[in-house]
């Protein structure tokens, strides 16, 4: 079938494949777990639904995210939750990771005053919301003056953490329940996502299983983990179809221009974008690399008008009509693709 360019496919065998690595290190390193696919990640029906068939549960931050998702246990997270939403996530009995005080008040006058458990989020970083380690005794306090009983914590390290810092980042855990572990009976301890995809894992000559060793060493406190995970379970499971329009020379340089640029490829994914060429019928035909002295360099470019629509490199020959192939595209390039000039792209299921 011809399909229109720019497109992206699903490949749900590898999400299947991805899922149950991350389960079976789950088995293998923490026995009592929960899997909350953080749907902002990528939020693709049929992605969510084949999870959903895989045995996951969800982490939602909005009431969005909160209607795509299955009828399930849900983890909420958010900065910014309306009392509706609330309420949702309270008759829902979902995990709620409460972050502030406010929240705190909102959810006991939504409640009446009526006995309720939550989590607690913590922040460990100026740049991320929750209460402050230090203020963290005050909350939970708080939480038990007004009948709220905190069962959970809840951290997040940021997204694609490379192996030090995520070492960096369990240690801060372990101590911040140290000093409160007399003061709840934890139930869930939430660690957010962060597992790198499987390419910024090769660059960093590191295995998932590294991360869950380190992981391990949390069970010690006999709650259920709640993992988080967006990035490392979608990355390769999604990939961008995009036709060369034009090719171009400009100060000595080769630019071929595609027909997706920073609109779908945005650089504050922070994913490496991987670019092949598909191989045509003629081409097929002869060897691959079979002309390599004549190799040219190409600057991949956009079809925005701006100047920073720059989404890769390439070294090969390439002609006007030719397909690439965007590999590692998962990971909030389907979410965030901006519809501007061009609409968002048809995702085929493969
Ligand atoms: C609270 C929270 N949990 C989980 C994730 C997923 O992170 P990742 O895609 O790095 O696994 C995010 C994304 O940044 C997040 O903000």
């Amino acid at each position: 079938m011809n399909k229109e360019t720019p497109h992206f496919i699903f490949k749900e065998k590898k999400l299947e494949e991805n899922y149950r690595e991350f389960e079976r290190l789950c088995e293998k390193h923490v026995g009592d777990y929960v899997i909350a696919y953080s749907i902002k990640t990528n939020g693709f029906g049929a992605l969510i639904n084949k999870l959903h068939e895989l045995g996951s549960n969800f982490e939602v931050a909005s009431m969005e995210e909160i209607m795509k998702t299955p009828e399930k246990s849900k983890v909420f997270n958010g900065s910014c939750k309306t009392d509706e939403e609330l309420q949702m996530a309270i008759d829902g009995r979902f995990l709620i990771n409460v972050d502030s005080k406010s929240e705190i008040d909102r959810i006991v006058k939504l409640r009446e005053g009526k006995e309720f458990n939550v989590s607690l989020r913590v922040s460990l970083d100026e740049g991320k919301f929750g209460f402050e380690s230090n203020k963290l005794e005050g909350a939970i306090d708080y939480c038990f003056m007004n009948n709220l009983k905190v069962i959970g914590l809840s951290f997040h390290p940021g997204t694609q953490k490379n192996f030090r810092h995520y070492g960096d980042y369990v240690r801060q855990v372990e101590k911040v329940i140290e000093n409160i572990k007399d003061k709840v009976e934890l139930k869930y301890l939430d660690i957010g996502g962060g597992f790198p995809d499987k390419i910024q894992l090769k660059n960093l000559g590191v295995k998932l299983e590294d991360y869950f060793e380190l992981i391990a060493s949390l069970k010690k406190f006999n709650a259920k983990i709640v993992f988080e995970p967006g990035r490392f379970l979608v990355a390769d499971a999604f990939e961008l179809i995009t036709k060369i329009n034009v090719i171009k020379q400009k100060d000595g340089k080769n630019y071929a221009i595609l027909d997706a640029g920073i609109n779908l490829l945005s650089k504050i994914t922070l994913a490496k974008y991987w670019f092949e060429k598909v191989q045509n019928s003629d081409s097929d035909n002869k060897p691959p690399h079979s002309d390599k002295q004549n190799e040219n360099e190409y600057i991949l470019a956009g079809p925005l008008l701006f100047g920073n629509d720059v989404v890769g490199r390439f070294k090969g020959n390439l002609k006007e009509g030719d397909l690439m192939k965007v590999t590692n595209v998962g990971a909030y390039c389907f979410n965030l693709a901006w519809e501007i000039s061009y609409r968002k792209p048809r995702v085929f299921i493969e």
